[in-house]
């Protein structure tokens, strides 16, 4: 049944993105074959151990349902120039692998089949494809041919695959918008995809803008999504262990929430499609927190509270404001000032029963405060008479007065 992704992004807030391609099974991340300048011939070798053993589409959307994700972004063609479909136009694709399975084919009616939302991750440069190189060093003709491909694939992957929702390009700065041809390719997207939305990565601004590694900024009715890889790499990297905390990640994702954005936050299978074991877990337990405290998460709307120790972590939904805390002073009691609303109740999530506080001018003091904070990141709501906001006249007006520090 058609539905309107639009609205759906808008208050997801959580999202995975799976990076996948030829590059997993080196294990050396999804740059290798440019880092390392492996020839084209030999890397498309790789395409014949590509057995995909492991890959399940079908786990990895349960997966995503489990950690409270609302879509999924996967890589169908990487900077390495494979695709992971049935494509009659690039021949090197993963039904010419050792799997001859169109995983594109897969994915889709997987997250569909749990309704998620769909994305497809498209790289518009092309590593394979030697047209792409000598198309920008000014071969006109070589351009001709790789812009032909291009709109060719994303058409390719816009008809051939149901409603797409999300289409999420990257790597364009060889071209600019109009060599890409990109006003033509986006109508040509849009007429097969009535409700898709499109990135910013094809050198155009279209529905989203996409921070990477960071938070985005608040712009009135513009969406942003923060892509953000769980270890330290992207593709799989033998030796990453280096992985954020379901805690890390929960403080992300209310930092995305804060900010009304949304986290994409990366997996990178294997070379056989298997999800490391340690990122299974982490998602789990993000998932876990997730089902006490999405309502500080999901359809998080503006609010103008910035000025206290939890910082971006603050979110709010409406009249109440959501403050994740994990500690608080000795007395069992939190305090916020410069509070320019009235507090009507306060509760701790998942625990239903309302907490004593008091407000004095502009000071809320929440006390009756467990000595010791209960599970990951507690969420503590407080329901207030309207959207929560601080007193920031004032604010400036101290800032103002601050020395400047020398140059
Ligand atoms: C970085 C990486 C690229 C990856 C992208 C995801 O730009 O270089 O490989 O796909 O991040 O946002």
């Amino acid at each position: 049944m058609a539905h309107d992704f639009r609205e759906i992004f808008r208050e997801s807030r959580f999202g995975l993105f799976l990076h996948w391609g030829l590059y997993s099974l080196l294990g050396r991340g999804e740059w290798v074959m440019n880092r390392e300048q492996i020839p084209p011939e030999e890397y498309a070798k790789l395409a014949e151990q590509f057995t995909a053993r492991a890959f399940d589409a079908d786990a990895i959307a349960s997966l995503a349902k489990a950690a409270g994700m609302r879509y999924a972004v996967l890589t169908t063609k990487h900077h390495e120039g494979f695709s992971l479909w049935d494509s009659k136009i690039n021949l090197f694709n993963s039904v010419h692998s050792a799997a001859k399975r169109d995983f594109v084919a897969e994915f889709t009616r997987a997250m569909r089949k749990r309704n998620l939302g769909v994305g497809l991750y498209y790289s518009l440069g092309d590593w394979h494809n030697p047209d792409w190189e000598k198309g920008y060093r000014s071969d006109a003709a070589a351009r001709k041919r790789f812009m032909e491909y291009t709109h060719g694939l994303v058409r390719e992957l816009m008809t051939n695959y149901g409603q797409i929702d999300i289409l999420w390009y990257d790597l364009p700065q060889n071209y600019t918008a109009e060599e890409w041809g990109m006003a033509e390719l986006n109508r040509e997207v849009r007429s097969l995809q009535k409700t898709i939305l499109i990135n910013n990565r094809g050198m155009t601004s279209e529905d989203f803008g996409t921070p990477e590694q960071g938070l985005g900024v608040r712009r009135a009715g513009r969406m942003w999504e923060s892509c953000m890889t769980l270890n330290d790499t992207w593709g799989f990297t033998r030796g990453d262990h280096h992985y954020k905390s379901a805690r890390d990640v929960v403080g992300r994702l209310c930092e995305c929430a804060g900010g009304c954005g949304n986290l994409l936050l990366n997996v990178g299978p294997d070379g056989e499609g298997a999800i490391p074991p340690r990122a299974e877990r982490l998602l789990r337990e993000v998932g876990r927190w997730l089902q006490t405290n999405g309502e500080a998460i999901y359809a998080s709307t503006p609010h103008a509270m910035t000025w206290n120790l939890l910082g971006n972590s603050v979110t709010a939904r409406g009249n109440s404001l959501y403050l994740p805390v994990e500690r608080w002073n000795m007395q069992g009691e939190i305090v916020i000032g410069r509070l320019a609303c009235h507090v009507r109740r306060v509760s701790l999530l998942g625990h239903g029963r309302s907490l004593k506080f008091r407000q004095e001018t502009d000071r809320l003091v929440i006390g009756d405060l467990p000595i010791r904070a209960p599970g990951m990141i507690p969420v503590l709501k407080v329901e207030c008479d309207q959207i929560p906001a601080q007193n920031f006249a004032e604010r400036y007006r101290e800032m103002d007065v601050f020395p400047e520090f020398p140059a």
